[in-house]
């Protein structure tokens, strides 16, 4: 469902763009014309950094960074490459879920920046992204170094390493969560995850990471307020899964920005799998 009250954000972004534009005696100078752009997408990475940090507000980041890349798009069009990578990015983030769609957007605002004026006079605002404080009101983390603009417009399903790489991954959590009783993943032998049940869940694993993480495998599984119904998972069974799910990424070596963006999404189904 898409909101609307923060389009207007966007919308301030174009006033002031065309204003700028429209303003002058003389026509503007590509170059000069770049450099408003940049000022612009500075302006915009404040007010997105802002709501995501301070108002702890996603989606109003999300739509601010979504309505403001929309409008620079059209004015790219002597940068082709450039104005491909961020129609990419936009068509990417509207598939992706949240918290990652905001990730990459700001890649592609990061990107924008870096290309047309390397040399920027005005660094962003923060020192990274809205690489986001955890949904729950914990002390705020160290923010992590800022990817290069080129990582963060990656799928994050590329980012894992692709279907090779996920599916060893979920393999191996689903054998580490199958023999772990603090994850109990047959309910007390209640589920038989023989071979066959046990390959199906990994099949399924693996769509959904997928089709989380922007990768191309469609999620053909029931949901999972409908699956787990019932089996009465503790928050500690569900943080014991992600646990083993931590190890085995960081025994596959995989970044530790990787790592985090992953867990936000499994982190975000907890409230449908975790039974009071
Ligand atoms: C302690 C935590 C968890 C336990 C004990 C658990 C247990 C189970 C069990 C027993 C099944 C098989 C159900 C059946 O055969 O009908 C299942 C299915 C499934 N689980 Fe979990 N689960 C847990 C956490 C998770 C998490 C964190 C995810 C993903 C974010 C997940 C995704 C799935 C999927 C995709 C299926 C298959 C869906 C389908 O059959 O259509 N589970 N889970």
């Amino acid at each position: 469902m898409k909101s609307r009250p923060t389009r207007w954000l966007g919308a301030v972004a174009a006033a002031t763009l065309f204003t700028l534009a429209a303003n002058g005696q003389d026509p503007l100078t590509r170059k000069e014309l770049d450099k408003r752009l940049d000022v612009s997408l500075f302006e915009a990475t404040k007010v997105g950094t802002d709501l995501y940090n301070r108002g702890r507000n996603e989606e109003g980041c999300y739509r601010e960074y979504d309505g403001t890349l929309r409008i620079i798009v059209p004015l790219l069009d002597h940068r082709p490459e450039l104005q491909s990578r961020v129609a990419n990015a936009l068509k990417q983030a509207a598939a992706e879920p949240s918290p990652q769609r905001s990730f990459t957007l700001r890649g592609a605002i990061d990107d924008v920046r870096q290309t047309l004026n390397p040399r920027a006079a005005m660094p962003s605002p923060a020192p990274t992204p809205p690489r986001v404080p955890s949904p729950a009101p914990v002390p705020p983390k160290v923010p992590a170094p800022a990817p290069a603009p080129a990582a963060a417009t990656k799928a994050l399903w590329e980012r894992l390493g692709g279907e090779t790489a996920v599916k060893a991954v979920v393999h191996e959590t689903v054998a580490a969560a199958a023999k772990n009783p603090k994850v109990n993943l047959t309910r007390n032998g209640k589920y038989k995850l023989d071979d066959k049940g046990t390959a199906n869940l990994e099949r399924l694993l693996v769509e959904l990471v997928s089709s989380a993480t922007g990768g191309p495998l469609k999620y053909s599984g029931r949901d999972m307020k409908t699956v787990h119904a019932g089996m009465k998972i503790t928050e500690a069974e569900f943080n014991a899964m992600a646990a083993d799910l931590n190890d085995v990424l960081k025994k596959h070596k995989v970044g530790q920005q990787e790592i985090e963006d992953l867990m936000k999404v499994i982190e975000s189904t907890k409230k449908d799998i975790v039974e009071k």
